[in-house]
């Protein structure tokens, strides 16, 4: 696919990647592109609006929410139910799933997000994220939405991205055909593919982690670290974290390199959601050819056991991933 082809000729043309959906999925991606465009305008003036800072409730996760979490929560909502074409929607901001009844429960998806990744980044103008994943409902259609609709491994999603909102703003996915990135003109409120089939370079130098959580980490994340750290010619890594995960992921997976959540304090199983941040982002990662596991395990072959739990995250170059894996393995 050519360079500069829109994000709606790119759905038109790769309509067989849908093969289930006669459509949904193409109107649900188009929904999502909407929605993108609404919070990117907003996300750009934040500190003009009124949008920064934070909204007085606290979500679930027990994080007090930043106005801009609403906001853009609102927004997503609001443009998947207005097209009727998912049954169910799970947010990081609400604690349980959202039914959508729209249609008689004829919709075949459900769809998963964090409307706002890298919350903590707004009221400083450091580029955050939105990140979604799309699945096919398991139960019959017709009826209502079913928890177990949402619990599903991420070995089963049908689509999965994030848009980013940094120095431009970037809409990435993958149906599972390879990842796309597509860049929006703000001027005419496009989205073109600037990245195509994007794929983890070669080698990495790029190491991600909150190091001020270090004494917390497992002795062999530990030592994965102090590995990067040691000075040889041939290995001159560099440290780069920015604290919003999609940003992080998304440097790394262009310019090779690791993002690593461990479990830590206070966070035992780790900070990041399996659901709507770590599977998402681990079949991208594994479409571009590179990896995501707990330490462990493949992330896509986890099974869910709630809507908002967490898991321990490695992601990055698939060498580097095991590397890590083999220095975490030396303790089990
Ligand atoms: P969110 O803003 O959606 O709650 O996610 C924040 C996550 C992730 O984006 C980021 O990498 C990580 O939290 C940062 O956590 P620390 O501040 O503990 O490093
Ligand atoms: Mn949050
Ligand atoms: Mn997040
Ligand atoms: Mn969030």
């Amino acid at each position: 696919m050519q360079k500069n082809t829109t994000l709606g000729e790119f759905i038109i043309e790769n309509q067989s990647d849908f093969s289930y959906s006669s459509g949904e999925l193409s109107k649900l991606l188009n929904a999502i592109r909407l929605a993108a465009k609404v919070v990117n305008h907003e996300v750009n003036k934040a500190g003009l609006v009124d949008l920064i800072g934070n909204s007085g409730d606290v979500n679930v996760q027990g994080e007090s929410q930043q106005k801009l979490d609403v906001f853009a929560n609102k927004t997503f909502i609001q443009a998947l139910n207005n097209r009727e074409i998912v049954c169910g929607i799970v947010s990081e901001e609400d604690d349980e799933y959202i039914e959508v009844i729209g249609n008689n429960y004829n919709n075949k998806y459900v769809i998963l997000m964090d409307p706002l990744d890298g919350s903590s980044n707004i009221d400083v103008n450091v580029s955050v994220g939105t990140i979604f994943s799309i699945y096919r409902r398991v139960t019959p259609i017709g009826t209502p939405v079913k928890s177990e609709d949402f619990l599903q491994k991420g070995n089963k999603q049908v689509a999965a991205g994030y848009i980013v909102y940094g120095t431009s703003t970037m809409l990435v996915f993958t149906t599972g055909n390879g990842v796309n990135g597509f860049t929006l003109n703000p001027a005419i409120g496009t989205f073109y593919l600037s990245h195509p089939n994007i794929k983890f370079p070669e080698k990495g130098n790029l190491y991600s982690v909150n190091e001020g959580n270090y004494s917390h980490f497992p002795q062999g994340v530990k030592d994965y670290i102090k590995y990067c750290q040691k000075i040889e010619e041939d290995r001159p890594y560099s440290s780069r974290y920015i604290g919003s995960m999609v940003s992080d992921f998304h440097r790394n997976m262009i310019k090779g390199g690791i993002y690593m959540y461990p479990s830590s304090f206070p966070y035992p199983k780790g900070k990041l959601r399996l659901l709507y941040e770590c599977n998402p982002i681990a079949f991208i990662a594994e479409q571009a050819g590179g990896k995501a596991s707990d330490g462990y395990t493949r992330i896509l072959d986890l099974e869910p056991t709630e809507i908002h739990e967490r898991t321990p995250f490695f992601c990055g170059n698939k060498y580097m991933v095991d590397e890590l894996e083999n220095f975490i393995n030396k303790y089990s």
